[in-house]
């Protein structure tokens, strides 16, 4: 791409809780990438579905969808448990996922110039949004820890939720992910599984560094 001396791609997919936004979010920092949490979009479509039933409709989505902006994302209400489990719910629709589709792919394809390239994470974006990126990841780690992990992040948040609560909004979720038709989770044979059970999210991220420095050292980008 003109004006840019780079230009590289990575995508994570990962069950809810796993770390992948973390991770996504320190590489996109260190190589100068464009992030979008791809989960997010589902998020503020079942905040309006839980909010304003009423205009609940194709219209209406795609004229907030036109006019999504990266700000409105980081509304902190999407991240409750509620949301996130109705985020799941409707992203098994077909149409839903068509419409925030087209989004996705220019975050990744066409950042704004400044940035090096794309990094998304979600639960598709190894084989759909993203099937030629540079580097994919599949990022996962053992439920319990998951669950601690969101709790935690929950109750920073300031957030009424037990510790069963959120492990049991977990595993419906990871059902809803990996059970669907449409998209549904899984990892790609191309894609590098990164465990995060045992690691801090250092070591994740140098881990991942080591991964892709030594690809771009070899195809002489470092
Ligand atoms: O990543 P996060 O947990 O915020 O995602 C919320 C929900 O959105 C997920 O449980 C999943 O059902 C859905 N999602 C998806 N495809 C993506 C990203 C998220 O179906 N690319």
């Amino acid at each position: 791409m003109k004006g840019r001396k780079i230009f590289i791609k990575i995508a994570i997919d990962s069950p809810a809780a796993a770390g992948a936004g973390t991770i996504a979010k320190a590489l996109s920092k260190y190589y100068n990438l464009f992030y979008l949490d791809t989960g997010k979009i589902y998020r503020m479509i079942a905040f309006i579905k839980i909010n304003q039933k009423k205009k609940f409709n194709e219209k209406f989505l795609k004229s907030r969808i036109k006019k999504l902006n990266l700000k409105s994302l980081q509304n902190k209400k999407l991240l409750s448990d509620k949301v996130g489990t109705e985020a799941s719910l409707i992203a098994k629709n077909k149409n839903i996922r068509k419409l925030v589709h087209a989004f996705q792919i220019n975050c990744a394809y066409r950042p704004p110039k400044k940035f090096n390239g794309s990094c998304l994470d979600g639960r598709d974006i190894t084989y759909k949004i993203i099937p030629d990126a540079d580097f994919k990841f599949f990022v996962t780690a053992n439920l319990k820890i998951r669950a601690k992990r969101r709790f935690k992040e929950l109750k920073n948040l300031k957030k009424k939720v037990s510790y069963s609560e959120v492990l049991k909004s977990i595993k419906k979720r990871d059902k809803n992910d990996y059970n669907r038709r449409i998209s549904p989770l899984r990892k790609t044979k191309d894609s590098i599984l990164i465990n995060t059970t045992n690691l801090s999210k250092r070591a994740c991220f140098l881990k991942i560094k080591k991964i892709i420095d030594k690809k771009l050292i070899v195809n002489g980008n470092l």
